[in-house]
Parts: C-alpha cells; structure tokens; sequence
C-alpha cells in the first residue's frame, strides 16, 4: 500500500549556538559526517521513506543547504573535461535527488515556529518533520518509515522514541503513556501518548522513553502552534504543541529500530565521525592508528 505521507519538513533555521564559532558562517547541517554533509542523511532517509516532497524551512545564515542539493553547472563541466566521471555523476545524482523547497523562517523563534513556516505547503495533509541533527542509519527499514507505517495502520501523528538511561532524562523531552498495544507487524510496542515533560528531573520523569527528531504529525498542529505562546528559552516549542494535540487526537510513539547519532552537540558529531570512519575500511586505520 502507498502511503499518503509524501511531505518530510526539515526544520534547519536554528543558530546553531552549540557548534559556535564555526556556525557564525557555516550551516551546523552541512558540517561532515566522513564525506557527507549532515543533512544529507536525513533527505535520504526521507526519500527512502516514500517522502518525495521535501520541505525545508531555512534561515539567512544557510543558503549553502541550498546550493549543496542545486546544479553547479562549473564544477560538473570541469569535472567532465578532466574526466572524473565517478565524481561527476556523484555531483548529478545530489542534485537530482530530490525536489527541495525552501521557505525562510525570518526570524528564529524556535522550532515549533518553524514547523508552522510549512503550514501553506502542507495545509490539511499529514506530514512527516525531521530534525537533521539527530542521524539514523538503517538501511533495511529507514526510521521515518517505521513511522509512516504506525501511521498507516493506527492514524493520528507519531513520535519517534528512543528508551535512555536515567541519568540522561534531564537532556530530553519525555513522554508519559497511557498503554501500550503490540501489534505482530512492530518489533516493539505502540505506546498511546497523552503527556510529555520537557528535561525533567529523573524524580519527576514519568517513564524513560525520550523524544527523538522524527515525527509524524498532523495538519490540526498548526492551529494549536498559531495560539502557541513562547515556552521555555522564549521559543515557541513543538513540544508544548503536540502536548496540546494529545488532549485533541490520538498521538502515538514507537520505539524505533536503528542506530542513531545527535550530530548536534560537538561531542556527539566528533564520535559520529569516529564511529563511521571505523566502519570504513579505507579509513579505519587512520582511527586506529591514532589511539594505538
Ligand atoms: P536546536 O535548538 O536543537 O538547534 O533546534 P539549533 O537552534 O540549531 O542549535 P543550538 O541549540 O543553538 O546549538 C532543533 C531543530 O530546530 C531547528 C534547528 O535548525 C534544529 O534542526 N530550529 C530551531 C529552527 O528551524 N528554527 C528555530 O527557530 C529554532
């Protein structure tokens, strides 16, 4: 069965504070995993998940998220006369990967805000969101598709979870759920969602299962993010939102399978890069012969 989710928004206008001074210029998304940029990932995980309309809501500071998936007429003519023809069609096939919109988020009042910059593209369609710092790697069964495929069977919107330490509930949104169903086509339970907590205490946690940056949601959001005030650090939080929605429509999260690196702290992209550059046998050397 096709899916009817086709939309992926990729909210990519945050400042970037963590990764300063070198995010004064650069996109925090287009920093390198090995030899690919960020962001990169995650469109890729969105077009192996049936997402073929790409949304992104950007900031002044990131046209070279732009110019990274647009043809670069010059470089591919050189490339071509010099007869570098693997790099040439690796040059083509980014840009004819998917087709991008951009919208800008004039000014970054935080990622609900931004989430709502795709109202006029999305209208009354559920839509998939995700945040690029937060890379998955499963090849077999992409997690944005684990999702759509929740969606598919028990509707409403959808939030990607992931089970954490209890030392590590204080750095995450956590959700507090009502039941769990199993079901034989998930490997592990769909939990109803009725609550969640922004970085609690671990005494005030209501379970230990964080929000991670993938989601399904729906078009009744952007109502609820238009009547939205600033929350905590004067944004306007999707957190609060989807809290919002729970008590409007069923929300639902899965635990999902696959491997994931938060990219957006310098200590978690560092060992992303390690990690990865450990898995490549040109580059796996290199690592070891530093730690040796
Ligand atoms: P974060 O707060 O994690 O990222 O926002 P940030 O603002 O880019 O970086 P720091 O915290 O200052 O280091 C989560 C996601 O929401 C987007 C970000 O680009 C990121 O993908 N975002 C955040 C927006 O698009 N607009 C905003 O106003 C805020």
């Amino acid at each position: 069965m096709q899916s009817k989710i086709t939309k992926c928004v990729f909210p990519v206008a945050g400042l970037g504070t963590r990764f300063l001074p070198v995010t004064k210029e650069l996109a925090k998304e287009m920093l390198p995993l090995v030899n690919r940029p960020i962001i990169s990932y995650g469109v890729e995980e969105a077009l192996a998940s049936g997402c073929h309309e790409i949304i992104m809501i950007t900031g002044r500071a990131k046209r070279s998220i732009e110019n990274y998936f647009d043809r670069s007429f010059e470089l591919e003519e050189l490339l071509k006369s010099r007869g570098k023809t693997e790099l040439y069609e690796m040059m083509l096939k980014i840009s004819n990967m998917a087709e991008i919109l951009f919208i800008r988020q004039r000014e970054p009042l935080g990622l609900g805000h931004a989430v709502l910059c795709a109202e006029p593209v999305c209208g009354n369609d559920f839509f998939g969101v995700a945040l690029p710092d937060d890379v998955f790697i499963n090849e077999h069964d992409p997690v944005l598709a684990q999702l759509i495929k929740v969606h598919d069977k028990m509707g409403g919107s959808i939030i990607a979870l992931e089970e954490i330490e209890p030392e590590n509930v204080s750095r995450y949104g956590i959700v507090k759920s009502q039941f769990e169903i199993h079901d034989e086509s998930f490997d592990s339970g769909i939990h109803k969602i009725i609550d969640m907590v922004e970085k609690p205490d671990l005494d005030n946690a209501p379970s230990n299962l964080a929000i991670m940056g993938r989601y399904i949601l729906s078009p009744s959001i952007f109502p609820i993010l238009r009547e939205q005030q600033a929350g905590a650090g004067g944004e306007i939080q999707l957190t609060d939102a989807i809290k919002t929605l729970c008590a409007q429509e069923p929300v639902w999260g899965l635990v999902y399978k696959g491997r994931r690196f938060d990219c957006g702290t310098q200590k978690g992209w560092l060992a992303a890069n390690v990690q990865l550059a450990l898995e490549d046998p040109d580059l796996r050397d290199v690592i070891l012969n530093i730690v040796k």
